[in-house]
């Protein structure tokens, strides 16, 4: 209760506060970090601002199945944090690109998401040492955080408010890292320790409860599978027709990750962090694509320039040449790179509600919100 009195929005704090306990249970909400997987709309922004060539993602049929016209998310339709969002009675989660001038988010009250489509994990002068360009953004992992960084005395006023702010969020830091494969041998070790050093200076800014996702089977990718078509027989699961090598990869860098997910819980045993098995909830619609509705199958592509896969890297879902199938709902795979709604929302719902996250997502709550609850309703009244 040690708030300073001087703090310009603390009735508005207080109001929230009290919402969230008996609303959302945990958390007031959303800090998101990331790249494609999880932008709502930032790459739109910036592309916008500086006058550039709207990317492919930005035009029909992106968006058809749920807003109906596209809003800079890489689907049909909504994402994993849509999902999450509206499953913890919050309202979708802006992007930083659209609130950042006026920080609505401060009347909102339920976060900001800093993911940007394309980004890589590593920052973009890593890359260029390397010979590689990043065409859409170098909006790396670093980049987003210090956007965060900047923005806090906006959002949430002095250090001590902010920190109270920190530790009601879920902070998402991924899907990210997937950008960074270029060079995947170079990237490798340094990828995740970084994953984890991002995740250290957020616990120094006061969070509590942090989400690591690890990386997709990309061996089941549309894309990887257009690339190596025509690859030994022997080279692909027979179970689900991915490519082993790229999962093993895939598999290699979520036990790298986890490895240092367990050094910061050791450092930091109050706070959760909680691993996102993303590898293994969407396995389950490549195993068995029926028995979640993709009567298409898990690994052509709804909308594309065609080929085996329905992808063709010059003929990118949305641009004039492609085309899109009629019932998205019945494919995993969007766009060839992109997952569609669908498959988006059983990867939501095996983790966030079943059992593909350590610890279960819904066995913890921050420290710090358990000892508010304890302390029973009077405590929120007294505040
Ligand atoms: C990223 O690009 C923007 C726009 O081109 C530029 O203003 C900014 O300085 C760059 N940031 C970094 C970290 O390279
Ligand atoms: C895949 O199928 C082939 C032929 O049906 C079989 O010879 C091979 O052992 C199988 N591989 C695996 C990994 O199950
Ligand atoms: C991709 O599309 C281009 C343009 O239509 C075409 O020339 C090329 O052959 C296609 N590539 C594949 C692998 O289908």
């Amino acid at each position: 209760m040690a708030i300073s009195s001087s703090f310009p929005f603390l009735p508005f704090c207080l109001l929230l506060w009290a919402f969230t306990v008996y609303a959302n249970g945990c958390y007031t909400s959303i800090i998101s970090f990331g790249d494609s997987l999880a932008d709502t709309g930032n790459l739109k922004q910036l592309v916008a601002k500086s006058n550039g060539r709207p990317p492919h993602f930005m035009y029909p049929p992106y968006g058809e199945t749920f807003f109906h016209n596209p809003t800079g998310r890489c689907s049909n339709g909504r994402l994993i944090i849509d999902f999450l969002a509206e499953n913890l009675g919050m309202s979708l989660i802006p992007p930083y690109e659209s609130v950042k001038s006026s920080m609505e988010v401060i009347e909102k009250g339920q976060g900001v998401n800093f993911a940007v489509a394309g980004a890589t994990a590593l920052d973009s002068a890593f890359h260029e040492a390397q010979g590689v360009y990043n065409a859409y953004t170098n909006a790396s992992l670093n980049v987003q955080l210090g956007w965060f960084k900047r923005s806090l005395p906006a959002i949430c006023g002095n250090p001590s408010d902010c920190k109270n702010w920190i530790k009601k969020s879920l902070i998402l830091m991924g899907e990210i890292g997937g950008n960074d494969y270029n060079h995947p041998v170079i990237a490798g070790k340094s990828l995740e320790e970084l994953k984890s050093y991002v995740p250290l200076e957020l616990i120094e800014l006061g969070a509590e409860t942090l989400v690591v996702p690890g990386n997709l089977p990309i061996g089941c990718s549309a894309a990887y599978l257009t690339i190596y078509y025509g690859a030994q027989k022997d080279e692909y699961d027979n179970a689900t027709g991915c490519l082993i090598k790229l999962n093993k990869f895939a598999e290699c860098h979520n036990e790298l990750l986890q490895t240092e997910l367990n050094r910061i819980r050791e450092l930091h045993p109050n706070v959760n962090v909680i691993y996102a098995d993303y590898y293994n909830a969407a396995m389950q619609f490549f195993q068995s694509p029926e028995k979640y509705g993709f009567t298409n199958g898990a690994l052509t592509a709804c909308c594309g320039g065609g080929g085996p896969y329905n992808y063709n890297r010059s003929v990118a879902c949305g641009y004039p040449l492609s085309t899109s199938c009629s019932q998205p709902e019945t494919y995993a795979n969007w766009d060839g790179l992109h997952l569609t709604e669908a498959a988006y929302q059983v990867i939501y719902k095996s983790l966030f509600q079943g059992t593909y996250t350590t610890p279960r997502f819904n066995s913890v709550c921050p420290t710090s919100m358990v000892q508010a609850k304890d302390a029973s309703s009077s405590s929120v009244q007294s505040f």
